[in-house]
């Protein structure tokens, strides 16, 4: 038999909205792919959400179900994996405050990716909570001891925030956590139906996984194509193109042959987009299929959160007794019965 423990994956999404074809090809396939191999932890972020929709509570548990419905239906596999929900473990929040004393303020500042959101949310000051939401998503990797961190390359400055957390934590206290390491995805970022050089959630320019055959259509056939190629028999230049960039990430197998016939002027935009919809509906058909199956079965989903956030939550316990310990912060005169 082999005894060899399986290493352990964590990754996850804010619950903020549907996931769209970015968020399917930068990671999610990425995660179906693992969860054979590896112990999959996927998290669902809601206390990161809430960092920009702290004054919009009502909109939080819509997306936590969508989120997990959206992983579901790629086919996340609830036998395989364990799906569960951030702010139902506490112990991730105690964690966020012991690692606040490990990272100073112009770390967090200087940190990339959150210096672009701060200018897409248009924030001008900032909350602690927000600056602060690497740390915490420092405590979200470690808490299960993850090996390893399918991200996309946004994500780059938070894991190596967590690595430099963990190491100084090992060395400061004793060597309880694991040093993750990032698993890059390696195809190219997706840009929006717009040509905007991201699909963003806050964009407005994306096709979601949960998007009907007629409104992906729809948005195909309004993508933005090379603005200089005004004639159907006008040479294209496929590099500039929305669509073609989609069947590159789509449509492998046919478009090395449209990229061709685009710059030989031998296709037209529509017979283009006929195909690459074609395409994308051999690969979202089954996904919306499977959404369907567990959207009618809502008590199964929540049968599935529940069980994977308990395991979640028993993990972060013993994580957590171990910290506690290394750090000093079991007193005797009290701790007898602490878990
Ligand atoms: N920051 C990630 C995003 O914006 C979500 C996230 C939260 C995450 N905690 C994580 C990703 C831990 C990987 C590991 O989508």
């Amino acid at each position: 038999m082999n005894m060899e423990k399986k290493k352990r994956i964590l990754t996850g999404d804010r619950p903020t909205g549907n996931l769209h074809l970015g968020h399917y090809i930068g990671s999610l396939q990425n995660r179906v792919r693992l969860q054979d191999e590896y112990d999959t932890f996927i998290i669902v972020a809601d206390v990161q959400a809430l960092t920009t929709n702290f004054d919009r509570p009502e909109k939080l548990s819509q997306d936590v179900m969508n989120v997990a419905l959206d992983n579901l239906s790629v086919g996340i596999d609830p036998e395989k994996a364990t799906i569960f929900i951030q702010s139902y473990i506490p112990e991730i929040a105690e964690l966020t405050v012991y690692y606040g004393m490990l990272v100073t303020v112009n770390t967090l500042r200087h940190n990339p990716t959150v210096k672009t959101e701060m200018q897409q949310y248009g924030y001008r000051d900032v909350t602690y909570g927000f600056l602060g939401y690497p740390v915490s998503q420092a405590a979200d990797i470690t808490f299960c001891k993850a090996d390893l961190v399918p991200v996309g390359e946004d994500q780059l400055p938070h894991l190596e925030l967590t690595r430099k957390i963990v190491r100084r934590f090992n060395d400061l206290y004793s060597p309880v956590l694991v040093e993750p390491q990032a698993l890059l995805s390696n195809v190219p970022r997706l840009v929006g139906i717009d040509g905007n050089s991201k699909m963003g959630k806050s964009l407005g320019n994306g096709i979601y996984l949960n998007d009907e055959a007629k409104v992906v259509k729809e948005k195909i056939f309004s993508a933005v194509t090379d603005p200089n190629r005004i004639k159907i028999t006008d040479k294209g230049n496929p590099q500039v193109c929305t669509v073609f960039a989609y069947h590159n990430s789509f449509n492998s197998e046919e478009a090395s042959n449209i990229q061709e016939m685009c710059r030989a002027g031998s296709i037209g935009c529509v017979a283009c987009k006929k195909s690459l919809t074609s395409a994308l509906e051999k690969m979202l058909e089954p996904i919306r299929e499977r959404r369907k199956y567990f959207e009618e079965k809502p008590e199964m989903v929540n049968e599935i959160i529940r069980i994977g956030t308990e395991r979640a939550r028993s993990v972060a316990v013993e994580t957590m007794a171990e910290i506690r310990a290394a750090m000093r912060i079991d007193y005797t005169c009290i701790d007898s019965g602490r878990k």
